[in-house]
């Protein structure tokens, strides 16, 4: 379906009876807009502080902002204790289905218990706050445990997606100097044990240089063999395991780093996003609350995310468990043993609140209706979306067939560096549109500009331009682990002189004024709601001795919303230069940095398509691979180049 202005007619306002019961109401927007710091200081009240905040915010060292200075917290304490204290030691905080079928309840109690000795054994290793672990694990509940010990000693996490190679995991703990990785002997994939810790052994012993890691703690999942190092590695069995189940927490600073996640940037080197505590779990809280409307005491959330990305992260993790959440947490994949996983596991537990993707939802279009037909879905209330623009069609199919023609769609844009939602859709208050991201929430500053800075629309136009954030927010990145100008320069160089943060996407303001966000503008593809820089793909491809020169763009596609396009210059010696190479080298990418990153399709080429500066025009190679009419070539030094690479 094209998108048309049509679309923008078509609005989806919420039922009365939803918007009776909704934890978020319009003066939630009147609140922020009076008094945004007092608003703010107002939801960090949802928050235990062991020692009360004296200074909502102090901006004067931007773009390193202090939220709620003075305050102290524990971020665990927040997400376990006080839920234990209150009288809900008995509900259910985790609902774990497992991908052999395996299932699990922890209860807040019980999840409080595992955590407490997860630190005390922590703390007899050694490990003193302020120090990194890498935690590389699949979606089993000893990540969740694993994280919140992190956060209850003050120790900054880094978790690593375990679908990430030796390299990219050793990459990250050298970064980070990490002391200690967390891990599993194996993962279930499919129905058969794959092999873990094995990548982490060869991430230690790539090369001969020294490494920081002091331990390797394993938790058994599979109960496949594993190599194992003397007094190096550790079972959890044996040690976490015996560990004493109660732990006394203590307050940290609200600016205490609480984690590093990598992320792709426009270089090839992950950038290690940091986030600190007070701002961050306010933030995740407060959005958790009013953008899933969510109730303790009733609903069953399911996001789908992995812990590897940040939406594991603030809505696995911190934002629902600071909430007394009941949520499914789900070990594998949505396709076994069959396409009905999902919408069986929907049903079993009665999910009210589903968070999901747009690749996933394409991908359970192209499956069919007469998949979730099939199951009692009623249970869902809400349903929210999130990592790339999702398309009005696919929008509309969400809502009609898994949502009923009923529930509420929220359209969640924010970042791995933003931390928390920014921009979407308020269940109970926005009349909705299908593909629109809505308005920035209450106590959140966007604008769409052009490149000099100026507002894009005037009147009632509808205009195209760059989302920028014009205000501080509380769960905003503190910077970039160990390279503040990279970040300076990343985010808060191109309208440095107004100190906006610049998000690397296209936005679009319709002729209401609600947002659309259209994507990166930057060299970061999104392949299934995962980013991938084009430059890392293009360094792994150079690795490769039969490559000269490489070239990546991301391509539409219609189910992972891109899929990676490489062109390729061979050296001269290469000699195989056929069918078998490219198999080679998309492996060789899978290795080097992740399957998510293996390119969809690889075309050898003569030359490729360079301005006078020597730049390679990705535009142009984007128009070739998605089989357009060329654009412009004006700037080309060799306008002949796309016969060659048609001959190719
Ligand atoms: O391009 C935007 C897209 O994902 C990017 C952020 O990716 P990441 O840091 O991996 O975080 C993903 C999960 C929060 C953004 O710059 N993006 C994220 N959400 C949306 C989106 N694009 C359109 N609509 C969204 N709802």
């Amino acid at each position: 379906m094209t998108e048309t202005n049509a679309d923008h007619n078509d609005s989806y306002p919420p039922t009365t009876e939803f918007a009776a019961a909704a934890n978020a109401d319009v003066s939630l927007y009147e609140r922020a807009a009076a008094d945004r710091e007092g608003f703010w200081a107002e939801q960090a009240q949802r928050l235990h502080w062991h020692q009360p905040f004296t200074q909502v915010l102090d901006w004067t060292d931007a773009p390193v902002a202090t939220w709620f200075g003075g305050g102290q917290l524990n971020v665990a304490y927040n997400c376990l204790d006080r839920h234990v204290i209150d009288g809900h030691g008995d509900q259910v905080a985790i609902h774990f289905e497992g991908e052999p079928g395996d299932t699990r309840a922890l209860t807040y109690a019980e999840l409080l218990a595992e955590v407490s000795r997860a630190a005390n054994y922590l703390t007899q290793l050694g490990l003193v706050a302020g120090d990194r672990v890498a935690i590389y694990m699949p979606m089993i509940p000893e990540a969740i445990i694993a994280i919140l010990a992190c956060a209850r000693l003050g120790l900054t996490h880094s978790v690593v997606f375990a679908g990430f190679s030796p390299t990219a995991l050793r990459q990250r703990i050298d970064d980070a100097q990490a002391r200690l990785v967390i891990t599993t002997d194996g993962q279930w994939r499919r129905g058969t044990p794959a092999p873990l810790k094995d990548a982490v052994d060869q991430a230690l012993t790539t090369d001969d240089a020294p490494h920081t890691v002091e331990h390797v703690l394993v938790v058994r999942r599979t109960g496949i063999e594993v190599p194992w190092t003397e007094n190096r590695d550790l079972w959890w069995h044996d040690t976490i395991a015996h560990a004493s189940p109660t732990h006394q927490a203590q307050p940290f600073d609200a600016e205490h780093p609480l984690f590093i996640l990598y992320t792709s940037g426009t270089t090839g080197k992950p950038k290690g996003i940091l986030h600190t505590s007070g701002g961050y779990l306010t933030q995740t809280s407060y959005t958790h609350h009013t953008v899933f409307d969510h109730k303790p005491d009733t609903d069953i959330y399911w996001c789908t995310a992995d812990i590897g990305w940040i939406t594991g992260h603030s809505y696995i993790v911190y934002g629902p468990l600071s909430n007394r959440v009941t949520q499914v947490v789900y070990e594998g994949t949505p396709n076994f043993p069959d396409e009905h996983r999902h919408f069986q596991i929907i049903e079993k537990y009665g999910v009210t609140l589903y968070y999901t993707a747009p690749t996933l939802i394409r991908t359970f279009m192209k499956w069919g209706r007469q998949i979730p037909d099939t199951h009692d879905l009623t249970s869902l209330r809400l349903l929210g979306s999130v990592g790339e623009p999702i398309n009005p069609e696919a929008w509309r199919w969400y809502r009609d067939v898994i949502g009923a023609g009923t529930t509420p769609i929220v359209d969640t844009w924010w970042q791995t560096e933003t931390g928390a939602i920014m921009i979407s859709p308020l269940p109970g208050v926005t009349a909705t549109k299908p593909g629109a991201a809505m308005t920035p929430l209450p106590g959140i500053s966007a604008q769409v500009v052009d490149e000099e800075g100026t507002p894009v629309r005037h009147g009632e136009t509808e205009a195209n331009g760059y989302l920028v954030l014009d205000q501080p927010w509380p769960s905003m990145l503190r910077g970039i682990w160990g390279d503040m100008d990279r970040y300076r320069e990343t985010y808060w160089t191109r309208y440095a002189d107004q100190g906006w943060y610049f998000a690397g996407d296209g936005a679009k303001l319709d002729t209401d004024g609600d947002l659309w966000i259209l994507g990166r503008v930057d060299d970061v593809m999104n392949i299934s709601g995962h980013r991938i820089s084009t430059a890392e793909v293009e360094s792994a491809l150079v690795a490769h001795p039969a490559v000269a020169e490489a070239a990546v763009v991301g391509a539409t596609d219609p189910t992972t919303g891109q899929g990676i396009v490489a062109f390729v210059i061979l050296t001269a010696d290469a000699t195989d230069t056929g069918q078998a190479l490219i198999t080679e080298l998309k492996a060789q990418v899978s290795t080097q940095i992740s399957p998510i990153a293996r390119p969809r399709d690889i075309h050898i080429v003569p030359e490729l398509p360079k301005t006078r500066s020597g730049k390679i025009m990705r535009r142009l190679l984007r128009d070739v691979a998605e089989g357009r009419q060329l654009g412009d070539t004006s700037t080309l030094v060799d306008p002949t180049v796309f016969e060659s690479i048609a001959r190719g």
